[in-house]
């Protein structure tokens, strides 16, 4: 129905066909059950737990807050303002950079970010910070300033054959809505906390997938050229995205459609 009315509302076409793809994937009652059944017992948790196995195995919480210079038990805080310029990077990193620059300076070898242990171990540190609310600051310098701008630029960018943006599909005003299970998110909601609800199990997927592979999964969607991870464009969309929804509580693995 959605997709029927906004194509109505004479948006492209290839609009309206994107939409309609999506939609396909849109909640029937069995997935609604499936998805009340998947928060109560997440497979994702799994996930988490040998993400902190192999976290443990690889580096351990107490040399990585050292790499961060900040103390252990500080380490759930300092966790929910990522992500933020670190300076032995000299750049704004994710997570899952910051567990790449603490294996290299431990002298271990570096996980790629599209492992599947990667996906794990960040998962598993950005749980730490659980309960914590996501305390991302772009004003923070001059290095966060820049990125939130790129980040904007690049969600706001009509790109690829079709001319859309991340924009043309989750503005407020385009849908306006506020449930969780749209079709259409807001980014901004409160509901939707895509700041602090990342890395999730995705139900479509049967798999857990993180912030960026997610908002890579919506390029491939839109037919836009997919951003590389770990590239500065993708850094800057994952510090423009977080800071729509700064302040919601972080919960780690959450259960997404
Ligand atoms: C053609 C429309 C369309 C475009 C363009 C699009 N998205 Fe999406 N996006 C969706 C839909 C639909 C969903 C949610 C589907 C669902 O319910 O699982 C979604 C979900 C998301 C989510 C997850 C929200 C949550 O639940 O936490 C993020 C993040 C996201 N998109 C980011 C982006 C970014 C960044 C871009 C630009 C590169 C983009 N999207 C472009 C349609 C689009």
């Amino acid at each position: 129905m959605r997709s029927v009315t906004l194509c109505a509302l004479a948006l492209s076409a290839v609009l309206c066909g994107a939409l309609q793809a999506e939609e396909k994937l849109s909640m029937s009652e069995a997935d609604k059950a499936m998805y009340a059944e998947l928060l109560e017992s997440n497979p994702a948790e799994m996930d988490v737990a040998e993400g902190e196995q192999l976290f443990g195995e690889l580096i351990g919480t107490a040399t990585y807050a050292k790499m961060l210079g900040v103390k252990e038990k500080d380490l759930p805080k300092y966790l929910s303002g990522f992500p933020r310029y670190l300076d032995p990077a000299k750049k704004v990193v994710t997570i899952a950079q910051s567990i790449q620059m603490a294996a290299l300076a431990a002298g271990k070898p570096v996980p790629k970010l599209e492992s599947k242990e990667m996906v794990k171990m960040s998962a598993y540190v950005k749980s730490l910070a659980n309960g914590q609310k996501t305390s991302i600051d772009v004003k923070a310098n001059k290095h966060m300033e820049q990125m939130h701008k790129l980040g904007q630029q690049v969600f706001e960018e009509r790109r690829g054959g079709r001319g859309l943006s991340c924009n043309s599909c989750h503005s407020a005003d385009i849908v306006g809505s506020r449930l969780r299970m749209q079709p259409l998110p807001d980014l901004g909601a409160k509901e939707t906390a895509a700041a602090g609800t990342w890395p999730a199990y995705r139900m479509t997927q049967s798999q857990m997938v993180t912030l960026d592979k997610r908002m890579q999964q919506c390029m491939k969607n839109a037919l836009l050229a997919e951003i590389p991870l770990g590239s500065r464009e993708m850094v800057a969309l994952e510090v423009y995205v977080t800071n729509k929804t700064k302040g919601n509580a972080i919960s780690i693995p959450s259960v997404k459609r």
